[in-house]
């Protein structure tokens, strides 16, 4: 993996957040730096696979990589929302997160069958955000090889789920 020590630098670690014990890697300062964006975007769009079609970003750090990636390589992004935001119609997923429980929900008729999807994220702990996003997105006739994600947190095992539901997880960072 790329050196990115210039990208951990600019993210800085909460203890105890949001509950005791858990070390909350924070990205808004990561955010704050126009140029280290500007990098982290442009290092993870030089990973995404050429065939894809599509990118999926999660509620709501997830946007923020999936708007850039999306703007940088010019494809259409999808939205997988937290639940009560959607006005069409839509399919949804209950998973558990670090810290509690969450749904996320996507518009039907917005992945294709067939289609192939990245998802892409801020960060992933235990996983269960990005397998639900991954569930969802085949649960719709989408294909899903590969995830990105500025951080990775491999002590919680999130990427190995990956790798066990067949995708790739890469991150800048982790
Ligand atoms: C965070 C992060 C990932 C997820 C990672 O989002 O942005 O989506 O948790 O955790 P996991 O791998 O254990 O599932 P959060 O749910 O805090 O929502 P936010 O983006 O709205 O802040
Ligand atoms: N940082 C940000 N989001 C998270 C974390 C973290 O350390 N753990 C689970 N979601």
């Amino acid at each position: 993996m790329t050196d990115n020590a210039d990208l951990a630098a600019l993210i800085r670690t909460i203890p105890d957040y949001p509950k005791p014990g858990i070390l909350f890697r924070d990205v808004s300062t990561l955010l704050l730096d126009g140029e280290g964006f500007r990098k982290t975007i442009d290092r993870i769009a030089a990973m995404v696979a050429t065939d894809t079609q599509l990118i999926a970003g999660i509620e709501a750090r997830g946007f923020i990589v999936a708007a850039g990636l999306s703007y940088a390589l010019g494809l259409g992004k999808l939205m997988l929302r937290k639940p009560g935001k959607l006005p069409g119609e839509k399919i949804g997923i209950d998973y558990q997160l670090e810290y509690g429980t969450d749904r996320i929900e996507l518009h039907k008729g917005q992945v294709t069958a067939g289609q192939k999807v990245v998802l892409v994220d801020d960060l992933i702990a235990t996983g269960g955000t990005a397998l639900a996003g991954i569930e969802l997105i085949r649960q719709a006739g989408g294909i899903v090889e590969q995830a990105l994600f500025i951080v990775d947190l491999p002590e919680l095992g999130g990427a190995e789920k990956l790798r066990a539901a067949g995708v790739e997880p890469t991150a800048l960072i982790g």
